[in-house]
């Protein structure tokens, strides 16, 4: 059966060292593992990803970049590789967040790549998906998420696919304090699922984790989790302060 997972994506914030004691703040009250526990995650910047690792219980908790290059090496100055992610002791790479899509011209076409580089260097892909706000407004976003998906993830194939998880992040929610509603969670997260049977059948689907992105925070996590195919989430603003994440960890 899938897997709870709630992941923090510091973006650009923290220096290495106010990482690194957030690191050990979630750390010190994420207990041993139990089976039916939530898989939790730090998506740090690249320079925090070994000090992370050496700071926290990997077996409790995995670290995350945020994204990775689109080459396996070579020179493309500036550029981090997912083997270079993979050596840190991270185990997660977060890919098509929108942010990477909108300031950084992340194409379908690149992302398809990235998604073969993590995958190859056995990284698990956070998968973003989410539409911007004239979009919903036109009620299309049902169409234009599918969209996102069958042109990189769902050409992947079933037993690739099946290593992934699926973030649905609506743009309009970002940091923006206006998260979607229960209802309107539920209804994408279905969709999405529904579309991932139809691809790869329903026993991928029902094991696939689909984590809902945007202002969600400890007043709303709960709702939000409790939703059937609402499999925790990818926080933001709200995974910097280790009492608010560690929350939004116990509202399951
Ligand atoms: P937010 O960001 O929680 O600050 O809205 C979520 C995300 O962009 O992953």
């Amino acid at each position: 059966m899938r897997k709870k997972v709630v992941a923090g994506n510091w973006k650009c914030n923290t220096t290495l060292q106010e990482g690194v004691e957030l690191a050990k703040a979630v750390n010190s009250v994420v207990k041993e593992k139990g089976a039916n526990d939530v898989v939790v995650v730090l998506g740090t910047p690249f320079t925090h990803l070994s000090k992370v690792v050496e700071n926290v219980d990997t077996k409790r908790i995995g670290v995350s970049s945020q994204n990775c290059a689109a080459e396996a090496k070579g020179a493309f100055t500036g550029e981090v590789s997912a083997a270079m992610v993979k050596s840190t002791g991270a185990e997660y790479v977060i890919l098509g967040h929108s942010e990477r899509r909108e300031y950084y011209g992340e194409t379908s076409e690149i992302l398809n790549k990235k998604l073969a580089l993590t995958l190859e260097n056995s990284l698990t892909p956070i998968y973003c998906c989410g539409e911007p706000l004239e979009i919903r407004e036109a009620g299309n976003q049902k169409e234009y998420v599918i969209n996102q998906l069958k042109e990189t993830v769902f050409k992947l194939n079933a037993d690739d696919f099946g290593k992934i998880i699926v973030a649905y992040e609506p743009i309009w929610a970002i940091g923006t304090g206006k998260t979607a509603t229960t209802e309107q969670a539920q209804e994408m997260h279905k969709d999405i699922r529904d579309a991932i049977a139809a691809q790869f059948g329903q026993e991928v689907a029902n094991n696939t984790s689909i984590l809902y992105g945007g202002s969600c925070n400890p007043k709303n996590a709960n709702e939000l989790f409790a939703n059937p195919d609402v499999d925790g989430g990818l926080i933001g603003g709200a995974s910097l302060k280790a009492e608010d994440f560690i929350q939004i960890i116990n509202a399951y």
